[in-house]
């Protein structure tokens, strides 16, 4: 019988599959929720817990590259440097009748407000601070006024001395992280497209000045190839470059690599040409000398250049969980949700299903359960049909389905379903761990 299949037409479809199935709840959810803020459930941090390892090993377990943690808060002088406090703004408007907020470029204001049809009523816009500030220590005023970082990228520029001569690099080299980022969003929605608070996987590649072109071209390609290892389909992929207008106040050349999403093409990584920006920035205003001694072309001293490549963890999320969202249809009867997600993102691996509530079957799939223990994630379910039960772990996308019957207690066999070819085959269980080496999981 031949497959139609469908993918993913709608956010709220996801939305849904989300929260059942335990991925993403919103936050504060018993209180009427926070706006625009998530909290990811059991399957939800395994997923993203597997995308950050892809892209920690792929972005340090390399020569040229070492990782950082640095602190989410930073000294306020460094947000001065970098320009966020003068130019990290948005222009917006408020509704003087219902109070909703926009932003001035994105809504026509010779119309009426798109959220309660008033005429004439926007305010003149001004421009918006996107940074969250607090205060650090018990005295509040300006002097403790401290800001939660709006990108990761400040706590590498910063530490690019330590980290360079700690660990005795040479140009070229790299500094990658994985964190928290913060910022005030006007507009933000789209489920986790765009909320105030965020994860970002930085990376900044120190390079000599004038090589940033094939910085640029080498860069773009390795980016593509994650996302495309990761399981991402090809056509759901490109690049868009940034004109003159649209390049950020850092940057002298920028190409997105952006996504299908259901709500169309939008970003979800940024490669961007900083120049030194930021180094001579910080060294300018911290008044430390930042200079890279070159020892390859006769100590020369410069400040280097600085490719980024900037993805957010969230978005990363949302892309692989729309393109391995699939509505498959064997005939009427037949139709599954299917999360064709790569295996090695999957969140549950492995589903161990006893055929039957029998002794003996309990017994051995508990076994066989217990033999992943401490070494992959693997479910252990043993209610409703088998059938029920294979549906369950489509829709989840976990990529083995391992079904323990009477023949087992005989042969020391499980049947081992695929999840999208759902073939099955008999394995001993003398061979389980082989043949899930053999796939990639341990
Ligand atoms: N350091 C450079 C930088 O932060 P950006 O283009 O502003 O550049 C990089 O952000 C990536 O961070 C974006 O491509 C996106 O994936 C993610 N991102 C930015 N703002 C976000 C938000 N409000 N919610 C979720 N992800 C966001």
């Amino acid at each position: 019988m031949t497959t139609k299949s469908q993918d993913l037409s709608s956010m709220a479809d996801l939305v849904s599959l989300c929260k059942r199935r335990g991925f993403v709840f919103q936050s504060s959810e018993i209180y009427g929720g926070l706006g625009s803020c998530w909290d990811y459930g059991p399957l939800g941090i395994e997923l993203k817990n597997n995308i950050k390892n892809s892209w920690w090993k792929a972005m340090t377990y390399r020569q040229d590259i070492e990782g950082l943690d640095a602190s989410i808060l930073m000294h306020p002088r460094a947000w001065e440097a970098s320009g966020h406090v003068e130019n990290f703004t948005d222009p917006l408007v408020d509704c003087r009748e219902c109070k909703s907020r926009f932003r001035a470029d994105q809504i026509d204001l010779d119309q009426n407000c798109p959220d309660c049809g008033a005429k004439d009523s926007f305010t003149e816009p001004r421009m918006f601070n996107l940074m969250f500030s607090t205060q650090m220590g018990a005295v509040e005023g300006d002097s403790s006024k401290v800001y939660l970082r709006p990108e990761t990228a400040q706590g590498i520029f910063v530490n690019f001395l330590n980290v360079q001569s700690s660990m005795r690099k040479k140009l070229p080299f790299g500094i990658a992280q994985i964190g928290k980022a913060f910022r005030n969003e006007i507009t933000p929605g789209n489920f986790i497209f765009r909320t105030r608070e965020f994860e970002q996987m930085e990376m900044q590649y120190f390079i000599k000045p004038g090589t940033q072109k094939e910085a640029m071209e080498q860069w773009k390609e390795t980016r593509y190839q994650w996302h495309i290892d990761n399981g991402l389909r090809a056509d759901k992929l490109r690049f868009h470059v940034h004109g003159d207008g649209e390049l950020a106040h850092y940057a002298d050349a920028a190409f997105d690599i952006e996504y299908e999403f259901p709500i169309g093409w939008q970003e979800m990584e940024g490669i961007h040409s900083r120049t030194d920006f930021d180094l001579a920035q910080h060294q300018e205003f911290s008044k430390k000398n930042l200079q890279y001694v070159d020892q390859a072309d006769n100590n020369a001293k410069y400040l280097p250049f600085v490719l980024e490549t900037s993805v957010g963890c969230d978005r990363c999320l949302l892309a692989v969980l729309s393109d391995a969202y699939r509505l498959e249809n064997q005939g009427e009867k037949e139709e599954r949700v299917v999360l064709k997600i790569n295996p090695q993102l999957a969140p549950v691996k492995i589903a161990v299903l006893p055929l039957m509530k029998k002794e003996g079957i309990m017994e051995l799939s508990q076994k066989v359960f217990n033999d992943f223990n401490g070494k992959l994630k693997a479910e252990f379910d043993v209610s409703g049909s088998i059938g029920k039960r294979y549906r369950r772990q489509d829709e989840i996308g976990t990529p083995y389905c391992l079904t323990v019957d009477f023949d087992s207690l005989d042969d020391n066999s499980v049947t081992v379903r695929d999840r999208d070819s759902m073939t099955q085959e008999r394995v001993a269980l003398s061979q389980l761990k082989t043949f899930f080496v053999d796939k990639g999981l341990f």
